[in-house]
């Protein structure tokens, strides 16, 4: 048996867009209904149900959600913020305060309003004013119940998928175009960071703690010669840490928020920048388990990475981690191994506040619709029921004990 530190924190995470239902205001909207290949229409309809989730949460023992809030709600045209869905909010940080679960609020997952989506979105040169707008009236507005914030949700795979893949809206294939939203996401962050802290100041409440959630991968070379052991590092840095030592040197960065999945297997096939950013070993030889989408079940990946962040001397908080499977055993086996890795961290020294699941309810998964299952919760989306999986029970043990 092990045990983990006092006061650890201990939940599940959902974001707006993916559970909520009709966002038909956010730029992912009018996207699934130009390329057709997923609708999430009403998605879990949490924007009615979110009490029931949060009585859920509460009876699995989590003493930490972390949710989002929908920009697109909040502000439908540009400079004009409907009062009606701030109070939306109000009412779902209470419904969690009420069941004794402290928030973790993110600004930013993935969606972007339609208004700003048309004037560029994240290339446009005054999108960080934007976002610096928006952040301070819901934060004015749930600064008394919010001490976690998050700003932006993994910056560098939105910017991936939205500017170099092409795969979601804007769907550019751009290096230029990404860096340029790199950029404006960067001094979004920077702008959002400041302005929430002038806000609890201001209002004479204790200092929130903020920061971005940040998606890292383990980064693993597949044979032992130089060139998959640099590139490997050479990932690992641009991916992985470049963006926590920008947003350090900006002082503003309060914790690292780390969202942990899987693991990449580094093969270079040939000399060239291309090939030492993006090969990846194909052949299957070094396969492990795999999730239902076919990311590889690598738990000491969190361990390396709990390890490597400790130079930052910062708090990390892990924001998401799970795995998307049918078989329920496979799910409690990947938390079990995971969270056996993060306390050998801690042991180690890593400074670990919390343990966030992603994610609490199935739910929407963008451009793969609906089929992947990542809930603790299982929902059926005819009926909208939930029901609680048995790993979502083995979890809730470990969350009452505090011991696993
Ligand atoms: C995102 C979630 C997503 C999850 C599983 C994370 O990268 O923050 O929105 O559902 O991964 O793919």
């Amino acid at each position: 048996m092990i045990e983990f530190p006092k006061n650890f924190l201990w939940g599940a995470a959902t974001s707006a867009y993916q559970v909520e239902g009709n966002n038909f205001n956010s730029d992912w909207w009018p996207w699934e209904k130009k390329t057709g290949l997923t609708e999430s229409g009403d998605a879990c309809r949490s924007y009615e149900l979110f009490r029931e989730d949060y009585d859920i949460a509460k009876a699995l023992g989590h003493n930490v959600h972390r949710l989002s809030v929908e920009w697109a709600r909040i502000e439908p045209e540009e400079g004009i913020f409907s009062e009606k869905e701030i109070q939306h909010y109000k009412d779902v940080i209470l419904a969690l305060k009420e069941r004794g679960i402290q928030p973790v609020v993110t600004l930013h997952h993935f969606t972007n309003p339609i208004w700003f989506f048309n004037i560029g979105g994240w290339e446009n040169p005054k999108a960080a004013e934007y976002f610096r707008r928006f952040s301070e009236k819901i934060v004015s507005a749930l600064k008394n119940d919010v001490h976690f914030w998050v700003t932006i949700n993994e910056p560098m795979v939105y910017l991936y998928f939205a500017y170099l893949s092409g795969n979601w809206p804007p769907q550019k294939k751009s290096l230029l175009a990404a860096n340029r939203a790199l950029g404006n996401i960067i001094e979004a962050h920077v702008y959002s960071y400041r302005v929430i802290n002038k806000i609890y100041k201001d209002n004479n409440l204790e200092k929130p703690l903020i920061s971005i959630a940040h998606n890292m991968q383990a980064f693993v070379a597949c044979r032992d010669n130089l060139k998959d052991k640099a590139a490997a590092f050479i990932r690992d840095k641009l991916f992985n840490r470049d963006i926590i030592k920008t947003l350090i040197s900006r002082r503003s960065l309060d914790y690292i928020g780390l969202n942990y999945y899987s693991r990449s297997l580094v093969e270079v096939k040939r000399w060239g920048i291309m090939n030492f950013l993006g090969d990846v070993c194909e052949s299957g030889h070094k396969s492990l388990k795999k999730n239902d989408m076919g990311w590889d079940i690598y738990p000491q990946g969190i361990y390396g990475l709990l390890t490597e962040l400790k130079v930052f001397k910062l708090p990390i908080f892990i924001l998401e981690n799970g795995i998307c499977a049918v078989d329920d055993n496979l799910k409690w086996e990947f938390i079990k191994e995971h969270l056996e890795y993060i306390h050998k961290a801690i042991g180690e020294g890593a400074n670990v506040l919390g343990y966030i699941y992603w994610s609490l309810l199935d739910n929407f998964e963008w451009d793969k619709g609906f089929w992947p299952r990542f809930g603790l919760v299982e929902v059926d989306y005819n009926t909208y029921q939930r029901r609680v999986r048995e790993s979502g029970k083995k979890f809730a043990e470990v969350c009452k004990t505090n011991r696993l």
